[in-house]
């Protein structure tokens, strides 16, 4: 837990419940979200009105009531404090961003990847962002670079907010947002287009590759996501590189892999950057 939390709970909770408290909250814009063990459910309206009078500068807290799931990657909140609106205004690098933190995919934990992807990009590149929930990365990339993204989600509510978030950065024409399924979309309209494309939906990688293959140039580069499971984390990159080479139809030089960030014990989510020969 972050210092800063149990320091605001200690009035409320034994040393050992500030304990059990899952490791951190996440803070987006006015709008905190706690995940709170079974063992202390019976306390989350005083945890949650604790931290709403403590954090100056929040406006509700939400309990999360579900994992991140279905297709369009969203959770259940629950309100347990403050005003219930699951919506605000989120700033990331020089770029704002209105998200809706229950109805729309969003992670203020991705925000390094995010700044490795936007120094990545080149000017004059035409990215295909084919999961991109409500823009963060194809905003940051257009707000760096000259270059042109297609920022496609099957959520409509990530894709209207991918739009309300293109103007308000005021990248209108440079980041274009399409709704629907990014297979088709690609197959419809975006064969064999991009420079760079971003396939961040890590459970479903290798059914998209394909689609990835085919927007992107004979060169380009397809930043591939994945979930690996790894005894050692020093592991987790080399094997994320040899599934990738398992699966993939097309030569392929690597160019780089990381850990993005811990997903469970042992389970990592890693990116694999490469260069497709078609
Ligand atoms: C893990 S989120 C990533 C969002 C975004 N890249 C970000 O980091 O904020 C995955 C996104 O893929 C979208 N999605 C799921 N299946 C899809 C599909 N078949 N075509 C396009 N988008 C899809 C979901 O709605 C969700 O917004």
């Amino acid at each position: 837990m972050t210092r800063m939390l149990k320091k605001t709970l200690e009035n409320i909770l034994t040393l050992k419940e500030s304990d059990e408290l899952i490791s951190a909250f996440d803070q987006i814009g006015s709008i905190i979200i706690v995940r709170i063990p079974e063992s202390l459910l019976s306390k989350k309206r005083i945890i949650g009105k604790t931290l709403l009078d403590e954090v100056k500068i929040a406006k509700s807290v939400f309990y999360q009531a579900s994992a991140v799931e279905g297709d369009f990657r969203t959770r259940n909140l629950e309100i347990l404090a403050g005003e219930d609106n699951t919506r605000t205004e989120y700033k990331e690098f020089g770029c704002r961003f209105i998200v809706d933190v229950e109805n729309a995919f969003f992670s203020p934990r991705l925000s390094t990847e995010r700044e490795r992807i936007a120094n990545l990009i080149q000017d004059g590149e035409i990215m295909t962002n084919m999961f991109a929930g409500v823009g963060m990365f194809s905003i940051m990339a257009a707000k760096r670079k000259k270059c042109t993204v297609y920022s496609l989600d099957i959520n409509p509510i990530a894709s209207n907010l991918c739009e309300e978030n293109t103007k308000l950065n005021k990248l209108a024409g440079e980041v274009i947002s399409i709704n629907g399924d990014a297979a088709k979309i690609i197959k419809e309209k975006l064969m064999d287009k991009s420079d760079r494309t971003l396939m961040l939906l890590p459970e479903r990688s290798d059914e998209f590759l394909e689609s990835a293959i085919n927007t992107t140039k004979d060169g380009g580069i397809i930043h591939y996501y994945s979930h690996i499971h790894a005894d050692k984390k020093s592991n987790a990159s080399k094997l994320s590189e040899e599934h990738y080479l398992q699966v993939t139809p097309v030569r392929s030089e690597i160019l780089d892999s990381k850990i993005v960030r811990a997903v469970g014990p042992r389970y990592y989510q890693t990116v694999v950057d490469v260069k497709i020969s078609k």
